[in-house]
């Protein structure tokens, strides 16, 4: 039988908050029985997700990260929503190495974010705040019968 699994939460946008939510995920991704490499790259795709709402939506503010998970046909979905300063232009902001930081940011965030996992969505109204949806299809591993 396909597994179907979800959870929501809250947290605020505290730095120490992003490897909190991290670690969730992950945990919560464990019952697709993952390789070590995809929940490394899950963690640092969330990682960078839930920064970009600390140091981005609600720099010199604390607000509030809503996180929605689900797990349907081996695929887990993460989606990270915040109700920041929201992006001007997606397409720009999501070009590598562009970055609004005037500190030591790579601009590097969603390059990563969407090589590490299979798909990436970002919604965003300028002053309302943004949603990324991020999508990985973990394969079914079978234990191999004894020779
Ligand atoms: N949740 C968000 N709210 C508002 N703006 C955002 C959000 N996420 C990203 N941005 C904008 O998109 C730009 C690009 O984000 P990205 O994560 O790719 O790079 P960065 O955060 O600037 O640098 P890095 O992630 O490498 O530290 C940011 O500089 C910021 O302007
Ligand atoms: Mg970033």
């Amino acid at each position: 039988m396909k597994s179907e699994n979800s959870f929501s939460m809250t947290v605020l946008s505290k730095s120490s908050n992003e490897s909190f939510v991290r670690s969730v995920v992950s945990a919560f991704a464990l019952s697709l029985d993952p390789t070590v490499e995809e929940i490394s790259d899950i963690k640092t795709a969330v990682s960078e997700a839930v920064t970009n709402c600390i140091v981005h939506a609600y720099k010199d503010t604390i607000g509030k990260i809503y996180i929605n998970c689900d797990i349907k046909d081996n695929v887990l979905t993460v989606k990270i929503r915040d109700r920041g300063i929201g992006i001007e232009n997606i397409e720009q902001a999501m070009e590598p190495l562009f970055t609004t930081s005037d500190d030591e940011r790579a601009g590097l965030g969603f390059a990563v974010m969407q090589s590490f996992m299979d798909s990436i969505r970002v919604r965003s109204v300028v002053g309302k705040g943004t949603t990324v949806t991020l999508k990985k299809h973990i394969s079914v591993r079978y234990a191999t019968k004894k020779q």
